[in-house]
């Protein structure tokens, strides 16, 4: 098989990294989980005290986005690439909701998008990459080989992150989750530089009813159909 580039795209916890885990797994491929970037930048504002509400210092935070060191590394216990800001593994520090409710306003920052997204090709020069995001198959990889877009209903994604949470010590209530994710869906539709929307190359999975196990079959049963 020819060494591909695949763009998972979609809304807030569609299972998007889920699945680009388990399908870079199945090719022995990398798998980059590009929110975890934005999370990490958000992160690194919250933690400095560049956010006041919905307020960021970008004054502050973007002369330092040159000094910022993110990458990843496999961690061989979880098989799970896990993203490290400025040396430090922050894997589980970035899914707080703290994080959360402010990643969409980190993401909507030009600059912000522009770095990353520099980052995010520079990853993908070798292909044989699996990468997850919102603007994947639309910006990022324009040329992608296959282009994903996963969608569920919001109450299946709430509930699918809520119980996520619940398997880690950052507490939430249901409510607060469904809350997070509808307002991210907003703000990540409608900002101005590079919205959620499907690519129009992508092929729609609607995983709303799927296990993760049957998603990665759909999703593998189309790779094979290209290549
Ligand atoms: O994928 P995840 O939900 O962790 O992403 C967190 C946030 O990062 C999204 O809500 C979105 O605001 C932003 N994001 C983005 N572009 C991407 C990936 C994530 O704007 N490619």
């Amino acid at each position: 098989m020819r060494d591909l580039i695949i763009a998972i795209d979609g809304f807030s916890s569609t299972g998007k990294s889920t699945l680009a885990k388990l399908l870079a797994k199945e090719l022995g491929y990398i798998h980059i989980d590009s929110g975890a970037m934005y999370r990490a930048i958000s992160l690194y504002a919250l933690e400095n005290g560049m956010i006041d509400g919905n307020q960021v210092n970008e004054f502050e935070l973007l002369p330092q986005l040159e000094f910022m060191d993110i990458h990843f590394e496999l961690n061989p216990d979880t098989g799970k690439n896990e993203i490290f800001l400025n040396g430090e593994n922050v894997e589980e520090k970035i899914r707080a909701m703290e994080v959360s409710s402010k990643v969409s306003l980190i993401a909507k920052i030009p600059e912000v998008r522009s770095f990353a997204v520099n980052l995010q090709r520079k990853m993908g020069e070798k292909k044989r990459i699996v990468m997850d995001g919102r603007d994947i198959g639309t910006t990022v990889f324009p040329n992608a080989d296959l282009k994903i877009f996963l969608n569920a209903s919001a109450e299946e994604r709430a509930k699918r992150r809520y119980e996520e949470l619940l398997k880690t010590d950052t507490p939430a209530t249901f409510e607060a989750v469904f809350q997070n994710i509808s307002e991210r869906d907003h703000i990540d539709s409608t900002r101005e530089i590079s919205p959620l929307k499907q690519a129009e190359d992508a092929v729609l999975v609607d995983n709303g009813k799927l296990t993760p196990q049957e998603t990665l079959a759909e999703v593998l049963a189309i790779i094979k159909g290209i290549s």
